[in-house]
């Protein structure tokens, strides 16, 4: 009987990892996968997977090297997704120490803890970088293309961590032979995707605006440019890579590159709002056309103090190697966004008036 794969992510509770596991559980691996404690539930993206007996769930922190080197050591798995992170880029200004802690250094701690449980010849590592690393410096190529030979300039410290993470990767590969390979990946989304970031934010807004449930969207730099995809054809190429022969590093992306101003016109039209932006003193607003309320403002708490503002990728080699095609636009993954927050907050609106009527009912 053909032996079973084993496969070990690195965090359970994140976006991607939600659509690799079932994509791994599909193909008949064992997998396993850690979560740091939290006092909180935060598990409902993958609480169907707890009844897949195939299913493992591991506690730990990244910066925890001791249970990191036992579990490695007892689980001894085939590949390893690195996909654990602190990712949010405004976040890694406030929490820079942290940041280059589990965002750089972990993934040294874990190159070598595959070393020290003498796997670095059979298991394969999978490292989650990030197009954060590029930046043109000349601003008069604003629509140019990056390719895997433009310069890397990482503008955050989540930028910079990610940096080390990438070189430290390609370092144990020449240094150990293993198969150890970066994947730089743009802005991926989904209707899972974290509250705080941009895509999201603007999807459970529209939302709540649509149903009346929230009056304003506060954002900041809407003319920022980038390369939006879907999670799920992301995480198909992230498994296609740990199969081939070959250790490369490679990129993936759309071929498409939209501003946030885009973004939040899509989602509007999603929900039949016509809106008009118009300048009051130095600021830009945005109205409902119907009522002329404003909904869209521009708030500076989300200012950056470096920002990347334009990202496009051209992506050929992956696709040329890796046959690899996506499935989803960024038009239909910003429907299927929008969908699906309507859907949460009129289901949970519906159970909140259903539970007010039974009150009022028994008169509690
Ligand atoms: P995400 O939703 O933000 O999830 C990050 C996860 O890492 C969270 O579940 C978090 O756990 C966990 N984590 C953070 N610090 C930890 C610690 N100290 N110990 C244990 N777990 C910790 O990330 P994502 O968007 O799916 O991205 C996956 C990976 O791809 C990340 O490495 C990211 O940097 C990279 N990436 C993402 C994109 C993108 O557009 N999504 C693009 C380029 C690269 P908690 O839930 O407990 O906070
Ligand atoms: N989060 C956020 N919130 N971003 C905003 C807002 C806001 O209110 N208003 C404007 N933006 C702009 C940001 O300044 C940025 O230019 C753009 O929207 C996208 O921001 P995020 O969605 O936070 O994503 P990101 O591009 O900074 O980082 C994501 O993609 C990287 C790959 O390019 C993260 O997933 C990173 O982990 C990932 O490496």
């Amino acid at each position: 009987m053909k032996k079973m794969k084993k496969a070990f992510i690195t965090w359970i509770t994140g976006q991607d990892w939600s659509y690799l596991a079932q994509l791994l559980l599909d193909k008949w691996y064992e997998v396993h996968g850690i979560k740091r404690r939290a006092s909180s539930f935060n598990t409902e993206r993958i609480d169907y997977l707890f009844e897949n007996k195939n299913f493992n769930l591991h506690y730990w922190d990244l910066t925890d090297s001791a249970n990191l080197i036992k579990l490695i050591s007892e689980i001894k798995p085939d590949e390893i997704y690195n996909l654990a992170a602190q990712s949010h880029v405004h976040v890694s200004f406030e929490m820079p120490e942290y940041t280059a802690n589990a965002d750089g250094i972990w993934t040294l701690r874990l190159l070598e803890a595959i070393r020290i449980a003498w796997l670095e010849k059979t298991t394969k590592f999978y490292q989650a970088s990030t197009s954060e690393l590029f930046w043109w410096l000349e601003y008069n190529r604003p629509e140019a293309w990056y390719t895997e030979e433009s310069p890397m300039h990482p503008r955050s410290p989540y930028g910079c961590a990610k940096l080390y993470a990438m070189w430290i990767t390609r370092n144990y590969k020449e240094s150990y032979d293993m198969f150890a390979c970066n994947w730089i990946l743009f802005n991926h989304e989904s209707p899972v995707r974290w509250e705080t970031f941009v895509t999201r934010k603007i999807t459970m807004a529209v939302a709540k605006i649509s149903l009346w449930l929230q009056n304003k969207l506060l954002l900041w730099n809407l003319d920022a440019k980038r390369d939006w995809w879907h999670a799920k054809d992301y995480v198909d190429a992230m498994w296609l890579m740990l199969q081939q022969e070959k250790c490369e590093d490679y990129v993936i992306s759309t071929w498409e590159t939209n501003t946030v101003r885009d973004f939040v016109n899509w989602s509007f039209e999603e929900v039949w709002i016509n809106i008009e932006w118009r300048w009051k003193w130095i600021e830009e607003k945005w109205y409902n056309k119907k009522t002329w309320e404003c909904i869209v403002e521009v708030d500076s708490r989300y200012f950056r103090p470096a920002e990347v503002d334009f990202l496009l990728w051209d992506s050929t080699k992956a696709r040329k190697e890796l046959w690899w095609i996506p499935k989803y636009s960024v038009r239909d993954m910003c429907k299927e966004m929008v969908a699906s927050d309507v859907e949460k907050f009129r289901k949970q609106e519906i159970l909140k008036n259903h539970w007010y009527e039974i009150l009022e009912q028994y008169e509690i």
